[in-house]
C-alpha cells in the first residue's frame, strides 16, 4: 500500500489492484457500465475540458493535481487513506481489539447494507444535478458543479470497490443495482427521500451542497470510525474530497446573500425581485426546506439498529476518539425533546445507545448554524435588520418522532389546518420556484456573472475569477 496512485492501470488505484486478477477483471467489467451511466445520467452540458482536480496521492500534502480534462475522460479510481499501523477498534463491545481487515460473518449483512445506502446517495446527487450546467451563473460555478459531480462519481467507485472486494456475488449484484436505481424514478427510486428531489436551480444546488453534502460528511465521519478497516480508510479519503463540496455550498449561499444585500441597499427596498436579486424571504424558505429534508437523513431519533451498529463496532460517533466517556455507553442516558399530547414540549430520558442518531444530528445542527452566522454577518455588515435562521428540528419532518406532529419553524406545535395555512410562508412555493428559475440563465463569458449572485472572492487553485475554467464548444 502506497500513498501515491497508480494511473497505469485501467482503473487508477492505490490498492494494488493488479495483484488480484479476479477482482480487477470484475471491476473492469463494471467500469463500462459506470461510463454508460455517466453518459446517460451525468452532466447534460457538452464541454471540451474542465479545470478539475484529480487525486494523485492520498497523503496529507499535495494530493490533488489540477488540469483541463474532458469530463468523460476523468480518471475515476479507488483511493484509500494510508493504513494506520496496528489500528484498534475504538468503541463498542470489541473496543481495544485489532480492526478487521475482512468482514466478520455475523456482521456481513449489516455492513453491506450500510455501504449500499451510502453508495446509493453518491450517483443520486449527480442525477439530481444533471441539468444545472445548462444555467450556470459563471464559468467558475460551472467548474465547481462538475468537480462535485465527478467526485460523487468517484465516491460511487469507492463503495463499489468495497462491495466487489469484500461481499462476493451479492456485493457485485448490489454494485449493478447502484446504477439501476435512479433519482426520482417511479419504479426504482434512490433509497433515501432527499435524493429523489430534483435540484432544480442554482440556489437549490448551493443549499444542497451546504445542507445535504454536510449530512454526507457526518455519515462518512461515523463510518470512518468503523472497525472494518477498508471502510474506515475509504471514508477517510472521501471526507477530504467532501470538504470542497461544502465549500461550494457555504460560499455559494454567501454570494447569494451578498448580492441580495447589495441590491437591497442600492435600491433601498427589500423587494429586490424586480432588480434581478433573490429576496431574503425566499432564501429563508429554501433554508427551511433543505435543512428539514436533510435532518430526515439521520433517521429516527431512537434506533435499535444504530445501537447495534455501535455496539458491534460497525459505525461510531462523530469524532469517537475525542470523546471522553467509556465508548460503550451501556450505562449512559440522554434526553430526547418531544411534544406531549397537549402540545407542550417535554424531555424523555433514554439510553444513550438508543439515541445515537440524535447525537449525530445534534453535531450536524451545530455545524449548520455556522453558515447561518456567516450569512447574518453579511446582512449586519450591510446594515440590514433581517436575520436568517435554522428552523426548529421538528419542522417539516417525515422521519422520526416529529413526523406525527405539525411544528412551526419556531417550534410551536400546531394543528394540521393551521400548519397548512402557513405553509406558503415557510416553505418555497411554486411562485418562488418559478421566480428563481426565471433568474437562471447561463453566463459563459469569462469573468462575467449572473445578476442574482456576487462573484467569489477567490478563484480555484490560485487562478483568477476570469480564468477559462471550462472550455465550451
Ligand atoms: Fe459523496
Ligand atoms: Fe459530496
Amino acid at each position: 500500500m502506497t500513498t501515491s496512485i497508480n494511473y497505469e492501470d485501467k482503473i487508477p488505484n492505490n490498492v494494488d489492484l493488479s495483484s488480484d486478477r479476479r477482482l480487477q477483471r470484475a471491476l473492469e467489467g463494471w467500469q463500462p457500465k459506470f461510463l454508460n451511466w455517466w453518459g446517460e445520467m451525468g452532466p447534460a452540458l457538452e464541454n471540451q475540458g474542465v479545470y478539475l482536480r484529480t487525486a494523485v496521492s492520498v497523503g496529507r500534502e499535495g494530493w490533488a493535481h489540477f488540469d483541463h480534462v474532458a469530463l468523460e475522460q476523468y480518471r475515476w479510481g479507488i483511493f484509500l487513506s494510508e493504513p494506520r499501523q496496528d489500528r484498534r477498534i475504538a468503541f463498542g463491545e470489541n473496543r481495544g481489539a485489532p480492526a478487521w481487515q475482512q468482514v466478520p460473518g455475523e456482521y456481513r449483512a449489516d455492513l453491506q447494507r450500510l455501504i449500499v445506502v451510502q453508495g446509493d446517495t453518491e450517483p443520486a446527487s449527480v442525477e439530481q444535478q444533471r441539468l444545472l450546467g445548462l444555467t450556470a451563473p459563471s464559468l467558475y460555478d460551472l467548474r465547481n458543479l462538475f468537480q462535485v459531480n465527478v467526485e460523487e462519481g468517484r465516491h460511487l467507485w469507492a463503495m463499489v470497490y468495497l462491495l466487489h472486494a469484500y461481499f462476493g456475488r451479492e456485493g457485485r449484484e448490489e454494485a449493478e443495482a447502484l446504477l439501476f436505481r435512479n433519482s426520482g424514478s417511479p419504479d426504482s427510486p434512490r433509497i433515501l427521500g432527499a435524493f429523489n428531489e430534483e435540484t432544480a436551480d442554482w440556489l437549490a444546488f448551493y443549499m444542497f451542497t451546504y445542507f445535504t453534502d454536510r449530512d454526507g460528511k457526518y455519515q462518512l465521519g461515523t463510518l470512518k470510525e468503523s472497525a472494518f478497516d477498508p471502510l474506515s480508510r475509504t471514508c477517510e479519503f472521501m471526507l477530504k474530497e467532501e470538504a470542497h463540496h461544502m465549500f461550494v455550498g457555504t460560499t455559494g449561499v454567501d454570494r447569494v446573500v451578498q448580492r441580495s444585500a447589495d441590491l437591497i441597499r442600492e435600491h433601498d427596498t427589500m423587494d429586490i425581485a424586480a432588480h434581478g436579486g433573490i429576496p431574503l424571504e425566499i432564501i429563508q424558505r429554501y433554508i427551511n426546506f433543505h435543512y428539514s429534508v436533510s435532518l430526515d437523513l439521520f433517521g429516527s431519533e431512537t434506533s435499535t439498529n444504530a445501537a447495534n451498529y455501535f455496539t458491534a463496532g460497525l459505525k461510531g460517533r462523530w469524532q469517537e476518539e475525542r470523546r471522553t466517556d467509556d465508548h460503550k455507553l451501556t450505562e449512559d442516558a440522554m434526553f430526547l425533546d418531544k411534544p406531549g399530547a397537549d402540545g407542550i414540549w417535554t424531555q424523555e430520558e433514554l439510553s444513550a445507545l438508543l439515541l445515537l442518531n440524535l447525537d449525530l444530528r445534534g453535531e450536524y445542527s451545530a455545524d449548520c448554524q455556522n453558515g447561518l452566522n456567516r450569512w447574518n454577518k453579511i446582512l449586519s455588515d450591510a446594515g440590514i435588520d433581517f436575520r436568517l435562521s435554522l428552523p426548529h428540528v421538528g419542522f417539516n419532518r417525515e422521519v422520526g418522532v416529529y413526523s406525527d406532529f405539525h411544528i412551526s419553524p419556531q417550534g410551536t406545535v400546531l394543528d394540521a389546518a393551521t400548519w397548512e395555512q402557513c405553509r406558503a410562508k415557510w416553505l418555497p412555493t411554486s411562485e418562488d420556484f418559478t421566480f428563481v428559475r426565471s433568474l437562471m440563465y447561463p453566463v459563459y463569458e469569462r469573468g462575467r456573472i449572473a445578476s442574482w449572485v456576487a462573484p467569489p472572492r477567490q478563484g480555484i487553485n490560485g487562478k483568477p475569477f476570469d480564468y477559462e475554467y471550462v472550455y465550451l464548444p
